[in-house]
Parts: C-alpha cells; sequence; structure tokens
C-alpha cells in the first residue's frame, strides 16, 4: 500500500518486545514515530535505537510515542535489546515491532524489493494525534537517520498546528518563522502574534517563534 502525506495511518495488531500493539489505541492522544530498520544485530541498527532510547525526555515533551519494526521475530528483539543497552549505554524504552509475517511492512510499504527483496528499508512515519500521516521519509539500509532532525521536523509540525506558522529551510527551534500564507485577517496576526512581524514581501512575513519566552 501506497501511503501519501494526510493518508490516515493504517491500523494495526503485532507483537512487539512490549507486548502487543493496537496501533491507533497504542497512540491514543499522542503523536507517533514509527520507523522500521532492516535487521536486528545489524551495526547502523544498533546505533538508531540506542539514539531513539536516548532522546525518552525529548519524545516525551512533544508528546510522541516512538516505535520501531524490523521482520525480525520477537525472541531475536529481546536478545539483540541487550546488545542496544550493552553498546549505547542506555536502557531502550520503546517497543521493537516484531513483524515476521510482513503485516506491517506491507501496509506502510516499508519493503522495497528493488533495494532489498526480504528486509525493510528505513522508512520513517511521523502520525499527527488524528492518526494522519505528516511526514514519511525514506533512507538506505546503510545510512543512519539523523533523529535531531526527526525532533525538528516534530516542532515545525506542531507549530504549523498549534499556531499557524511554517518554519524556513535550516531553521531551529529559537529561529523566527514564517506566518502561513492562509492567514491574512490583521486582528487574528496581532491576536496571535503580539510580539510583532515583519512584512519582507506580502507573502514572506517573519515573526519570533510564538511558543517561545
Ligand atoms: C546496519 O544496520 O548496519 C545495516 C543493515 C543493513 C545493511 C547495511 C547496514
Amino acid at each position: 500500500m501506497t501511503l501519501r502525506l494526510g493518508d490516515t495511518a493504517p491500523d494495526f495488531v503485532q507483537e512487539s518486545s512490549a507486548g502487543t500493539i493496537h496501533f491507533h489505541a497504542w497512540l491514543g492522544e499522542s503523536w507517533g514515530v514509527l520507523f522500521s530498520h532492516p535487521a536486528d544485530f545489524t551495526p547502523v541498527c544498533t546505533t538508531e535505537l540506542g539514539l531513539t532510547a536516548k532522546l525518552k525526555d525529548e519524545f516525551a515533551a512533544r508528546n510522541v510515542k516512538a516505535i520501531a519494526l524490523s521482520v525480525d521475530p520477537l525472541d531475536s528483539h529481546h536478545e539483540w535489546i541487550k546488545d542496544i543497552n550493552e553498546t549505547q549505554h542506555t536502557v531502550v524504552n520503546f517497543p521493537i515491532l516484531a513483524d515476521a509475517d510482513r503485516k506491517v511492512s506491507e501496509l506502510y510499504d516499508m519493503i522495497h524489493p528493488n533495494a532489498n527483496a526480504t528486509l525493510t528499508v528505513r522508512s520513517l512515519f511521523i502520525i499527527d494525534p488524528a492518526k494522519k500521516v505528516r511526514l514519511i521519509i525514506t533512507y538506505p539500509a546503510s545510512t543512519g537517520r539523523n533523529f535531531n532532525e526527526v525532533l525538528r521536523v516534530i516542532d515545525s509540525l506542531q507549530l504549523t498546528e498549534y499556531h499557524k506558522v511554517a518554519t524556513p529551510g535550516n531553521w531551529q527551534a529559537g529561529d523566527d518563522v514564517v506566518i502561513v500564507p492562509s492567514l491574512q485577517d490583521p486582528e487574528e496576526i496581532a491576536r496571535r502574534f503580539p510580539k510583532g512581524h515583519t512584512v519582507i514581501k506580502p507573502y514572506l512575513r517573519l515573526t519570533p517563534q510564538p511558543d517561545k519566552r
């Protein structure tokens, strides 16, 4: 199944290292990061899952739950988690789906047969509390993802969702943001952005990040 931005993230029931996951119910009112990796006991994946564990507080501060997936079985995940904890100096604190029957991989199109016939690529989906897919990225097996970039995108998505601003290229938390073009009512602009804004062009209006003091 091909997923696109704005689609409803498919629901599923699958086993994981933290018990059976009923995906939509497990997400609840949270945002979600669902990401696949090619295989257990591989070096890049070991670092990625360690990084995710270390970002627990950052994800929690953003009301985000992380969940990983590979097509390895549950007993393999449990053995590998010991290695991740040991080598990455952390404790895996999120579920790893055991998708040996490829149920979730196929729902989310995580197996790209011309890259590898049987293993998942590095797919990553950000899902909002309405269960809509808000970001899709796909990396090859040999390139570990930048999880600081994942946090940056979550910050941007949440600013758009809750404050009607977008974020410019290379934006980092704390930089000025862009008032979305659809927002034209001067009273609403004044109310939403009491710190003021700068009109560079009618379509390019900058304002300090609204949720920062
Ligand atoms: C890794 O996670 O290290 C990896 C997995 C598959 C291919 C290449 C690297």
